[in-house]
């Protein structure tokens, strides 16, 4: 783990979508990361943000960035002047597929990017891998011939039906399941399609584990920031990776975060 802040390389970097960017970057130590885990990566005088490992191999790190505020936009608007990035870590507890056969990995926007290097390691243990991935139009869908190549079977949904099936991955996922039958479920997206797709999973006995992003400002469980309640769980270190009958006691889950001034803001407004 880089408790320091380690200097890596930009090698190459591309706009996805004009929303999405893709970066390449190269480490100058070995990286010891587990699926789920993240990445804080610090831009000096603008801010530090946690990112998941999209990939990593041979010292060779992607980290897919899209555009929301401050920080992300900075990154965007600025990529051709940067040569290099700090980063630490990695933390958090990441996605469990010991001893699985078949596995569904259910996806939502930049959110595919928690669950591709999830979607290689698997597939190097040899797990059967089932792919639901979901965007808004075909226009912002990312990552996709990285999941082919490890899927065996792969499934996209637009919510406007521009490609694949038309409709929220949520909507996809009750059409295929029975086609798939997994022994486990990993999923990463916007919160309410992950509050949705625990609580049909739930009702069927399916067990799940699901990637949440709360404020990361420290990462190391000092800060109290990513706090959430009634568990006091913290995203930062407990996870971003929780089971879902953890996520069935979380009160939060689907509902609030808590704000830089520890305010607690309702999802639907953020
Ligand atoms: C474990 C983890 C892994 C992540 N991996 C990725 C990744 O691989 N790729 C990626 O693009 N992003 C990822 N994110 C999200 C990314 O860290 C944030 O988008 C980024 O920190 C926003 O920083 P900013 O300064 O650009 O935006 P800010 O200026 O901080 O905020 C932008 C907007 O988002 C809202 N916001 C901020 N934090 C939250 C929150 N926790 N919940 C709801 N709304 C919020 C703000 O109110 C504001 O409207 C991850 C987050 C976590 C916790
Ligand atoms: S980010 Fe500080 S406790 Fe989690």
């Amino acid at each position: 783990m880089f408790r320091l802040y380690n200097v890596v390389k930009l090698i190459k970097y591309s706009f996805l979508t004009s929303k999405i960017l893709q970066l390449h970057l190269k480490l100058n130590k070995f990286l010891n990361v587990h699926p789920g885990q993240y990445l804080m990566l610090w831009v000096p005088r603008v801010g530090e943000i946690p990112l998941a490992v999209a990939d990593y191999d041979n010292h060779n790190l992607m980290l897919i960035i899209a555009k929301k505020g401050k920080v992300t936009s900075y990154i965007h608007d600025n990529i051709g002047s940067f040569n290099y990035f700090h980063i630490r870590g990695p933390y958090g507890h990441g996605y469990n597929y010991s001893g699985l056969k078949k596995a569904l990995i259910i996806g939502g926007g930049y959110g595919v990017a928690s669950l591709l290097y999830l979607a290689k390691k698997m597939f190097e243990k040899r797990i059967k891998i089932f792919t639901f991935i979901g965007f808004r139009t075909k226009k912002d869908i990312i990552l996709m011939d990285y999941f082919k190549k490890y899927s065996s079977q792969i499934y996209v949904a637009t919510d406007d039906g521009s490609l694949g099936f038309k409709g929220t991955v949520l909507d996809l996922l009750k059409a295929k399941f029975d086609e798939v039958k997994p022994d486990k479920v990993f999923v990463c997206g916007p919160e309410q399609m992950e509050y949705r797709v625990l609580h049909y999973l739930y009702n069927k006995g399916i067990e799940a584990e699901m990637s949440l992003e709360r404020l990361i400002k420290c990462a190391i469980g000092l800060c109290g920031s990513c706090v959430l309640q009634p568990l006091g769980l913290l995203v930062c270190k407990d996870g971003p990776v929780f089971s879902s009958d953890v996520l069935i006691k979380v009160k939060d889950f689907g509902r609030v975060w808590h704000s830089s001034s520890g305010k607690e803001v309702t999802l639907n407004e953020s």
